[in-house]
């Protein structure tokens, strides 16, 4: 068998188009113009190149955007008043904090700093507790976009095998809670997990999210199965540099019924399902219909 090929540029430019679409929406009908604020401290290259790349996107789907490079000796209360001035601003419907921050700066104090209705990227606690019940919540871009690919691609999830391998808070925890509420029978697995080979094999869905280049192997992958690939992996072969997933992509194509590649699979839904949020937070913020589909 050879896979169905997920193409995430597409999808995510779909999504973009969808929401330019309802950018223009709030423009034109309500005079609101989105606008997602992102926050860099440090210099990290490969930081530097994810926020350039969301401010652009960010543009070209018309909403405003805002960035804040500081230096990488930023104190803790520093960060926080930008925050703080962030959340009062009513331009900014969206804030993001690139991670990770400086050793010296306390990660979950800073996100749970941000106003929950802003909170683009769901990591605040209030986001994560909401999520975990049920309740309408921001859902973390990565998952979000893997679900939209998902259910694209099978319409209906219920009563699938999901299993999850990894168990961040960014990316495994959020993916399972999203597969559980559409309906999946979950699997949580990590680098202690007994049997992983078998676990795996048991899966209708998998989600390769640890960060090991090439750690799914086909033998793994039960025939049909559909294999997302959240892995990002810089690697070094023949003297060349290379980005491969977490899953084998060769062997797991030949077996799988689906799959995502590395690049262009689940990396460039991110970005879209930030803008999608960014115009989720703005519509609730001015007590407007949300765009649908763009959500959870
Ligand atoms: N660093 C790597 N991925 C992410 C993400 O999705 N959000 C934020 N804020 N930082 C990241």
């Amino acid at each position: 068998m050879s896979a169905t090929v997920i193409d995430g540029r597409a999808f995510a430019a779909k999504v973009r188009e969808q929401v330019g679409e309802h950018v223009t929406r709030l423009k034109e009908a309500h005079g609101i113009t989105p606008g997602l604020a992102v926050v860099l401290v440090g210099e990290d290259p490969a930081s530097e190149v994810y926020v350039r790349s969301k401010g652009k996107m960010t543009l070209e789907v018309g909403m405003k955007s805002v960035e804040h490079k500081l230096s990488a000796q930023t104190g803790q209360q520093e960060l926080l008043d930008l925050i703080d001035a962030l959340n009062n601003d009513p331009e900014i419907h969206g804030i993001l904090v690139q991670l990770p921050l400086p050793d010296h700066l306390d990660e979950d104090l800073v996100i749970n700093s941000i106003a929950p209705a802003k909170d683009v990227d769901g990591f605040h606690v209030s986001n994560v507790g909401l999520l975990g019940t049920g309740q309408k919540s921001m859902v973390p871009c990565t998952p979000l976009g893997c679900l939209m690919m998902l259910r694209a691609h099978h319409g209906s999830l219920s009563g699938m095998n999901a299993v999850v391998i990894g168990r961040s808070n960014i990316v495994g925890k959020p993916m399972a809670q999203l597969l559980l509420g559409d309906s999946c029978t979950v699997t949580i697995a990590h680098s202690r997990t007994k049997d992983l080979p078998e676990v795996v094999r048991r899966a209708d869905i998998v989600v390769a999210a640890v960060g090991r280049p090439e750690m799914v192997p086909g033998d793994w992958i039960k025939p049909g199965a559909t294999v997302i690939d959240v892995g990002i992996n810089r690697i070094e072969r023949d003297g060349k540099k290379k980005l491969v997933g977490d899953a084998d992509y060769d062997s797991c194509a030949a077996v799988a019924g689906a799959i995502t590649p590395v690049p262009g699979g689940v990396g460039p839904m991110t970005i879209a399902c930030l803008l999608a949020n960014t115009v989720t937070a703005c519509c609730r913020a001015n007590g407007l219909e949300e765009p649908e589909g763009l959500t959870a």
